[in-house]
């Protein structure tokens, strides 16, 4: 193989430059080009190509979003979509893809590989930690700390002022981010979409927290969850309390900046996991890590299933705020 083609596609994730910048550069070392597709699928469609070279990719490894930027793609769901881009990847004499995303850039990437014949490497990106497959996905580990120093600033002022705040961070299917930051940041609370949270037993267990002598409380809550984030629970918790309370919506911030050094080092080893898996042939596999270990798995396992946050956590962080 000569000639691959690299595109990140979905939300962005810190971790993704180092992931391009590990594609490139493990190419370049075996004397292969790269081309770079702006704007995930929908550049693939339009043609908008770049080349890359590892001068290209200097001094990214240290920085959030994508230099290929990334997009999602209605066009790409469509036959017509998914051809045109075929065409243009032939036209380009790209031989292979470097897919960086999420689950949703996999379901694409495994219908386009089942009707065109182009291997496709998968690297996961996404901060929502929802891949089947993988223990970890590019950018969360970030994305768990910026929401966690949030919480850590928001305990200051709740403690301050006696205060019960409602935190609603991101994952709108998955409530991996809220979990984790949620048992780091020691919130008194934690809803997320995977399970049918109890508001009443919650507002009990606050309004108990307040006799034992708790002055404040922070309510961790995924923006999926299907009462419906972290304005209308707060609304019932204060029709249940009659306390007073603040919502926080942390929202994209947590997608940006700096990635810490667990999501370049992934990016890194899966960026030159996917072009060794090329390489060698291999096709329309997602790499992933398992047990600390780099790991193919193919697409036609992962792409229809779901990965599901461990529950036995909601338990914990019920046990921490006694
Ligand atoms: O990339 C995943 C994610 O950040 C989800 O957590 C969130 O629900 C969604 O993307 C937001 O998408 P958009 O940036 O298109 O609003």
């Amino acid at each position: 193989m000569k000639r691959i083609g690299l595109f990140c596609s979905g939300g962005d994730a810190p971790g993704m430059n180092a992931a391009i910048r590990a594609v490139v550069r493990a190419a370049v070392f075996h004397h292969m080009e790269v081309v770079g597709i702006m704007r995930g699928y929908s550049g693939m469609i339009k043609g908008d190509f770049r080349p890359l070279n590892a001068r290209s990719v200097s001094g990214i490894i240290n920085r959030g979003g994508t230099i290929l930027h990334t997009a999602r793609c209605p066009e790409f769901m469509i036959y017509k979509g998914r051809k045109k881009a075929y065409e243009q990847l032939k036209k380009a004499g790209i031989e292979g893809l470097v897919a960086i995303g999420g689950d949703g850039t996999f379901r694409g990437a495994h219908r386009f590989t089942s009707e065109f014949d182009i291997p496709v490497i998968g690297v996961t990106g996404s901060i929502d930690n929802d891949c089947w497959g993988t223990d970890y996905t590019l950018g969360f580990d970030t994305a768990v700390n910026v929401a966690l120093d949030a919480i850590d600033r928001i305990r200051d002022t709740a403690a301050s002022h006696d205060r019960i705040f409602f935190v609603e961070v991101m994952g709108r299917k998955s409530g991996m981010i809220a979990l984790w930051s949620g048992l780091a940041g020691g919130a008194e609370s934690i809803f997320i979409p995977e399970a049918r949270e109890n508001m009443t037993a919650c507002a009990r267990e606050i309004v108990e927290g307040r006799k034992q002598g708790k002055t404040s409380a922070i309510v961790v809550v995924a923006e999926g969850e299907e009462a419906g984030g972290a304005f209308e629970i707060a609304k019932r918790f204060q029709k249940l309390t009659g306390l007073d309370y603040r919502v926080t919506i942390l929202g994209h911030i947590q997608r940006g900046g700096s990635p810490t050094a667990f999501d370049r080092i992934l990016g890194t080893r899966s960026g030159v996991a996917a072009v060794e898996a090329l390489r060698k042939g291999k096709k329309n596999q997602m790499v992933g890590i398992q047990n600390g270990k780099m790991v193919l798995v193919p697409f036609s396992r992962m792409w229809n299933r779901r990965k599901y946050p461990d529950l036995a956590w909601l338990k914990i962080a019920e046990m921490m705020s006694v």
